[in-house]
Formats: C-alpha cells, sequence, structure tokens
C-alpha cells in the first residue's frame, strides 16, 4: 500500500535527490525523443507526476502496455523538472504495469468527456480529474463539518438507519423487509409484518432527528452524519433518494440560535474547504461554474438576509413575475421562488423562518399566532434550500394534539410513544436543522446535477454498482 509520504501529492512536493516509489494510474503518456513521459496520478493530488523513462530502460512490450489507464509502478529518483508545471518529475529506473488497459476498449481516451456520458461509468468515472477534484472535495467538507462541531464541543451521534418512524411525517419511505415476498404473493395473502424480522413494518429512515432529539436531552449538543433515504419519485437535478445528511440538535435553543448556528456553520465549511482544496476549485471553476467563488464568496461576505415566510410571499407577489406555482399565504415555497429571493432579488443566502404550520413537519414548535411553526429554511443562489430546520415542539400537550390531528394522515400515536415521554421527563427547549451534504456539495463545487457529487447515486430507475 502507499504509505504517507508517497502519495503522488508529498511526491511533488519532495526535494529532488530523493529515492522513491510512485504507484498509481497512467492519465497520459507522450513519447518524446529516447524518451516516454508518463503523466502518473494516484487520485491525491489535482496535479499528475510527470514520470521520465528512458528508451530501453523496459522492453517495447512492456511500454506499449502504459498507456491511459493503466495501473503502474515506477521505482526512481526524484529530479527537478526542466518542463514547466512541476518542480520535481520521476526518473524511472524500473517501472511495473499491473494492470493494462487495452486503448481498444477503455472508455477514458485522454478527450474531454461529459458528465452525462460518465455516469453509466461509475466504475471508472472517479479516475477523471473533474471526478478527482469533485471527491477530494468531498472530503476536505466531510473533514470540515466534524471540525466544526468538535470544536464546539457537540458529540458525534449515530442514529438508526433502520426506523419503524417516519420522523417526516411525509409517508416517503423505503420499506424494508426479510419476508419472502415471493411466497406471499403466491399465498395470496396480505404481508404479515408481525411475523417479519422486528416483529412490526419497518423502513429506511428518512432522518435521524427524532433519535438525535433524545440524544440532544442527555449531552445538550448533538450531530449525526450519515446516510438518509426518501421515496420520492422527484427526477430533479437536486434530489437523491439515498443522501447524507447532518443533523444538529441543541438542547437549550431556540429558532434565533438555531439560525446563528446555521450561519456560522455555512461560513465555516467555505472557508475550510477554500483553505484546503484551492486547486481542485480553481478546476471546477474553469471548466464548469465561472462564478464559484464568487458564489463562495457572498457566504462569507457579511450577515444572511432573514426574513419570515409572510416577508417572502410579500416579496414574490410584488415581483412582477410569473410563476409556475402559486404565492399565495399558505402554499409552500417552491425551488423557483427560493431562487429568485436568494440569487436575484437578495443575492445573498436567505433564512426564511416562520412557516404555515399546514405545510410543515408535526415535529415543528407552534408559534403564539397559532398560525405558523417556529421553521426555519436557508436558501443559497444556485442551490435554494440547503438547510431545513426547526425549534420542536417542547409542550406535551401541544405535540399530542398535533399527533392526534395527522391521524387522519395515518400518523399512528403509539409508534411516538418515547418521542412524546421525552416532554414528560426533563424536557426543555431546544431546536436543531438538517443540511443536504450533496446540496453543500453542489454548491462548493459548481456540479449543476446532485447526481455529479456523489459516488454511485441513487435515483428513480438507478441503482447500478
Ligand atoms: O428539510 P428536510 O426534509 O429536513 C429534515 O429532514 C429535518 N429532520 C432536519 C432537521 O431539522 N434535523 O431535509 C434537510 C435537508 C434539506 O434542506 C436538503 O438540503 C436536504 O436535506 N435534502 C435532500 N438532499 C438531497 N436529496 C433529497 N431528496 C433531499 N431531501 C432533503
Ligand atoms: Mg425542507
Amino acid at each position: 500500500m502507499i504509505l504517507p509520504g508517497n502519495y503522488v501529492r508529498d511526491l511533488l512536493r519532495s526535494a529532488p535527490g530523493a529515492a522513491v516509489t510512485a504507484r498509481g494510474w497512467v492519465k497520459t503518456r507522450r513519447d518524446g525523443k529516447n524518451v516516454h513521459f508518463i503523466q502518473l496520478n494516484d487520485g491525491s493530488s489535482p496535479t499528475d507526476l510527470q514520470v521520465v523513462l528512458d528508451e530501453g530502460l523496459v522492453a517495447a512490450e512492456v511500454v506499449a502496455k502504459i498507456t491511459t489507464g493503466a495501473c503502474l509502478s515506477v521505482e526512481g529518483e526524484l529530479v527537478a523538472s526542466l518542463g514547466k508545471g512541476q518542480a520535481v518529475e520521476l526518473k524511472a529506473r524500473t517501472l511495473t504495469v499491473h494492470g493494462a488497459a487495452n486503448p481498444e476498449d477503455y472508455p477514458l481516451q485522454k478527450k474531454k468527456h461529459n458528465l452525462e456520458t460518465l455516469r453509466p461509468l461509475g466504475h471508472l468515472r472517479a479516475r477523471t480529474n473533474t471526478f478527482g477534484a469533485v471527491f477530494r472535495v468531498r472530503n476536505a467538507l466531510a473533514r470540515a463539518i466534524h471540525k466544526f462541531f468538535q470544536d464546539r464541543g457537540f458529540l458525534y451521534v449515530h442514529t438508526p438507519v433502520i426506523s419503524s418512524s417516519d420522523a417526516e411525517g411525509a409517508g416517503s419511505m423505503f420499506q424494508v423487509t426479510a419476508l419472502d415476498l415471493d411466497q406471499t404473493a403466491r399465498s395470496g395473502e396480505p404481508p404479515d409484518f408481525a411475523q417479519d424480522f422486528f416483529g412490526r413494518r419497518t423502513f429506511l429512515t428518512v432522518s435521524g432527528q427524532l433519535e438525535a432529539e433524545i440524544l440532544a436531552l442527555a449531552f445538550a449538543n448533538v450531530y449525526t452524519f450519515g446516510p438518509t433515504f426518501r421515496a420520492e419519485n422527484s427526477n430533479t437535478p437536486r434530489h437523491l433518494a439515498e443522501f447524507y445528511m447532518i443533523e444538529p440538535e441543541m438542547a437549550f435553543c431556540d429558532l434565533k440560535d438555531d439560525q446563528d448556528l446555521a450561519e456560522a456553520f455555512l461560513k465555516s465549511l467555505v472557508e475550510q474547504v477554500l483553505g484546503d482544496c484551492r486547486p481542485d476549485l480553481e478546476f471546477l471553476s474553469k471548466w464548469y461554474e465561472p462564478e464559484l467563488f464568487k458564489n463562495l464568496e457572498v457566504v462569507l461576505a457579511g450577515g444572511f438576509e432573514r426574513i419570515s415566510y409572510t416577508e417572502a410571499v410579500a416579496l414574490l407577489q410584488k415581483s412582477g413575475r410569473s410563476w409556475e406555482f402559486p404565492t399565495e399565504w399558505g402554499c409552500d415555497l417552491q425551488s423557483e421562488h427560493e431562487r429568485y429571493l436568494t440569487e436575484e432579488l437578495i443575492k445573498k443566502p436567505v433564512i426564511v423562518t416562520n412557516y404555515p404550520r399546514e405545510i410543515k413537519a408535526f415535529y415543528m414548535r407552534s408559534n403564539d399566532d397559532e398560525k405558523t411553526v417556529a421553521a426555519m429554511d436557508v436558501l443559497v443562489p444556485r442551490i435554494g434550500e440547503i438547510i431545513g430546520g426547526s425549534q420542536r415542539e417542547e409542550r406535551h400537550d401541544v405535540l399530542l394534539a398535533k399527533i392526534r390531528e395527522q391521524a387522519a394522515r395515518g400518523m399512528k400515536e403509539e409508534a411516538y410513544w418515547w418521542y412524546l415521554e421525552l416532554r414528560r421527563f426533563g424536557g426543555v427547549e431546544h431546536a436543531g436543522f438538517g443540511m443536504g451534504f450533496e446540496r453543500m456539495m453542489m454548491y462548493l463545487t459548481g456540479m449543476k446535477n446532485i447526481r455529479d457529487v456523489i459516488p454511485f447515486p441513487r435515483t428513480p430507475g438507478n441503482a447500478e454498482f
């Protein structure tokens, strides 16, 4: 394996004279006079390591195998490079081809590929410059998230992937079963979930929030970072059926504190990733989003705008636009509305608060007007909603009434017994939010389709790899 100090990233920063072994995959080979130039990368760097292989050092049939996509080890000496773009290059002494990649059928030849044609190549696209950059940013973002919370004393907690309750009360869950469905179908009887693995119906979780609330009422400040699943049939550039969500949950916290934390969080993530991945972001900006740095800077410059839902609706109504979806008070804000507010009108991130209770989840705290709840959505240019959160309903009687109201829509009071009981034993005002990891990735990388910021996207009709 490659040990620290031997990644291409490290070798490129090493002083000439060192004897090293480089390992990786060939980007290109160019043949000069009596010499071959090989661009090699192990995914650690946006810049390839140039290997200089003197003609005759390895047999002609080995050279023939050094083609784009082939896997090599090269042992030799780092020397000062005469070519521009790199300080050092590797003068090969021995070279081993581990796996060839026949140019007749290796699909990733040197030319620029469009992102759509790379999607069916999920097993190979990680080797391209673009996905190298995107997945390094993904790693840096994950690290930045942990650092932000760890620096503030938050406890990283793990909430279950398999769940028996619908955390959003929206009914878009994937069912999990160990029942033999073929057998059930043959029997002609409806499935008996009491006989299922968990003795009840279970699903893939849509959010870890409800369990995070349990832990916030023991550890005060916690966060989750894990996969969540939504069986909505939304085939859009911003929706995945399986995505990662980060959900902080804080006791002794109201909606104002929640907004402050969300704002500090986004600013910190942008700042850290800009610091860690500037060359990757420059590459992505050059090829995919000329406005990338400008978009990121608006997050850092000044405070986010904060408006109520009611104000947002008024702004939409007086915009003079014709909208695809209605903008009456009571209707949910759609992507077109969100983007207009943040991208065109206010031109920076916007936090919209206090939405009508009818369009928001059951757990959100009712405001005194009884028409709205203490919800917040953070909107950013180009993406729209990147964070959704709220202060939670901590009053047992109010919450119980809310759950009972939803019984007609299939919500079962018994399934939420523990959630209700938390309000009876040592409850306190608390709040939290969820950030879609891939939405943040889109914002940071300038990628226009969410399928291009996760290695193996899950979308309707698509679960290859
Ligand atoms: O607004 P959502 O549905 O909120 C919750 O799930 C709350 N339980 C969060 C909380 O308060 N703890 O989802 C939160 C965020 C959205 O703002 C969006 O960024 C992202 O998750 N998201 C998706 N990302 C990709 N694909 C999807 N299908 C998504 N649905 C939501
Ligand atoms: Mg939301």
